[in-house]
């Protein structure tokens, strides 16, 4: 079992302050692959990425990093892993080039291949005409990649990065992307937390669903969106006299339904063929359409579908 799988969660459980953060999750990540966890804020991301990193204790539980339980064998799980955090960890006052080759010593590198490694990274990581710079003056972007490039010094065979695109223009998103996808072509195995189902959907091989502290879903990008759907199509009606009747026209494809609104929202393949039915079953019914939005489910989608409810994020926002 420690042969295919690199991360491996059983029943870990943890607490903070009575406040129950997990509560008996269970997760496998084979070696090679990509896992995505995702979760809206305060789900227990970071929380789990600590606990597999050593940083944090759990309750209850055991965890594995190849093979070595994370409490009793923290020191051999710390050499088998490279973790980037949510909050880049670099020297601000040292340039690139000094952060990797720092860490590269801490790493036990010697000196020439330091310098070797930190030349590597800054090229792979499109870093090497900044690399003199002091990290003062980076953008956010390239000290997202910095931080990376960082975790990666001793190259690792298991990988965290919580949230590595939070904060990135669409351009450096799409830049890390990249640098992602290449070190699993180099078989390293990652476990990425994102608040995106997009970049779930992009980058990993499985995505698991973590709210309130479980793992609600697990599964490929493909089964995922099985369940979801691949698109929201929202309907809205023009006159509120009709509403009822559209959504009993609709029903029986519903997601949401929203009557202040007057918006009644679908889990569509997106075909033009199927919307052309919809809308053609709404004129039979002689009801008026206002507005129709197609977009891909977002994140609240998703646990809206999933758990039935929407993601506390969303939900104060409505309260609010
Ligand atoms: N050291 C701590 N002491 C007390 N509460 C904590 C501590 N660390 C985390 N928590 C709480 O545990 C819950 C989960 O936190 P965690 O950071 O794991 O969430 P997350 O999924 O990473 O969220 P985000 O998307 O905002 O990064 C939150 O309610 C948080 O306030
Ligand atoms: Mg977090």
């Amino acid at each position: 079992m420690t042969e295919t799988f690199a991360i491996q969660l059983c029943n870990i459980s943890k607490s903070f302050q009575g406040n129950k953060v997990l509560d008996g999750v269970n997760l496998k990540v084979k070696k090679g692959t990509i896992l995505a966890l995702l979760g809206p804020n305060g789900a227990g991301k970071t929380t789990t990425i600590r606990i597999l990193s050593t940083l944090l204790k759990a309750d209850g539980g055991e965890a594995f990093v190849n093979g070595f339980e994370v409490s009793r064998y923290s020191k051999k799980v710390r050499e088998n892993i490279g973790l980037t955090g949510q909050y880049a960890a670099v020297d601000e006052f040292l340039s690139g080039r000094e952060n990797l080759e720092m860490m590269g010593r801490l790493y036990h590198l010697g000196a020439k291949e330091s310098k070797q490694r930190a030349h590597e990274l800054l090229e792979q990581f499109s870093l090497t005409e900044a690399a003199s710079r002091s990290v003062k003056t980076y953008s956010g972007g390239m000290r997202r990649r910095l931080d990376l490039a960082a975790s990666l010094v001793a190259t690792p065979p298991v990988l965290f990065l919580d949230e590595p695109t939070t904060g990135l223009d669409p351009r450096s998103r799409l830049a890390m992307w990249d640098v992602i996808e290449k070190l699993v072509e180099a078989k390293v195995t990652i476990l990425l937390t994102t608040q995106y189902l997009e970049e779930a959907d992009q980058l990993a091989d499985e995505i698991a669903v973590l709210d309130s502290g479980k793992i609600i879903a697990q599964g490929t990008a493909n089964e995922l969106k099985a369940k979801v759907g691949k698109e929201r199509l929202e309907i809205v009606v023009h006159e509120k006299s009709s509403f009822k009747k559209a959504v009993e026209i609709l029903n029986i494809e519903a997601v949401e339904v929203d009557e202040s609104r007057r918006s009644i929202s679908i889990s569509t393949e997106g075909s033009v063929g199927e919307i052309r039915r919809l809308l053609d079953k709404m004129e039979q019914a002689g009801i008026e359409v206002e507005g129709l939005n197609l977009h891909k489910p977002t994140l609240d989608d998703v646990f809206l579908r999933l758990t039935g409810h929407k993601t506390e994020q969303e939900r104060e926002h409505i309260d609010s």
